[in-house]
């Protein structure tokens, strides 16, 4: 990545719900983000499951401002609701382009997921969720399978 003003790093979280759910759809996402991200010099985690997906983009403002204007507008996923946009000193998922991460059971249960309670996470409490999973992330790294 270049130095000077490019490294200025920001971080975008959003839920959202997806349309339809298929081990399928999630590869081809999950490629395209792989393959995208990587070139942009963004990073993050994407939490999936058949009722939500709970993500977060980190790199450049630029990268991610573009990033999440696509990702908008993706039929994929539907009531999609940003929860931080932030400046950020680090990353927390530098190893990964994108990583990916089915739910664990200290997530949610379906009814909190159907009520909308992730939607109305604070800001820190989102970001809570994603320093967690890379805390766990750091301990297992490398036994992850990748697709
Ligand atoms: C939940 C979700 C997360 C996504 N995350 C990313 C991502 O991190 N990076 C990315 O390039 N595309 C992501 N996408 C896909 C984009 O919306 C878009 O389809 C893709 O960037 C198009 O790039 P391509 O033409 O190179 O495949 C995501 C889509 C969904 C539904």
């Amino acid at each position: 990545m270049k130095r000077g003003k490019q490294e200025e790093l920001k971080h975008v979280i959003y839920a959202s719900k997806p349309t339809f759910f298929s081990d399928t759809i999630l590869k081809k996402i999950l490629r395209s983000s792989r393959k995208n991200n990587v070139a942009w010099g963004v990073s993050g985690n994407l939490i999936c499951r058949s009722d939500l997906f709970f993500q977060i983009l980190e790199g450049p403002p630029e990268a991610i401002n573009n990033l999440y204007e696509k990702i908008l507008t993706d039929n994929r996923h539907l009531e999609i609701q940003k929860l931080r946009d932030k400046i950020t000193g680090r990353r927390l998922f530098a190893s990964w382009a994108m990583k990916f991460d089915p739910y664990k059971s200290w997530m949610w249960t379906k009814d909190e997921v159907k009520g909308g309670a992730l939607k109305r996470l604070c800001s820190d409490d989102a970001l809570a969720v994603f320093e967690k999973l890379a805390r766990e992330s750091d301990q297992f790294l490398g036994s992850e399978e990748k697709l």
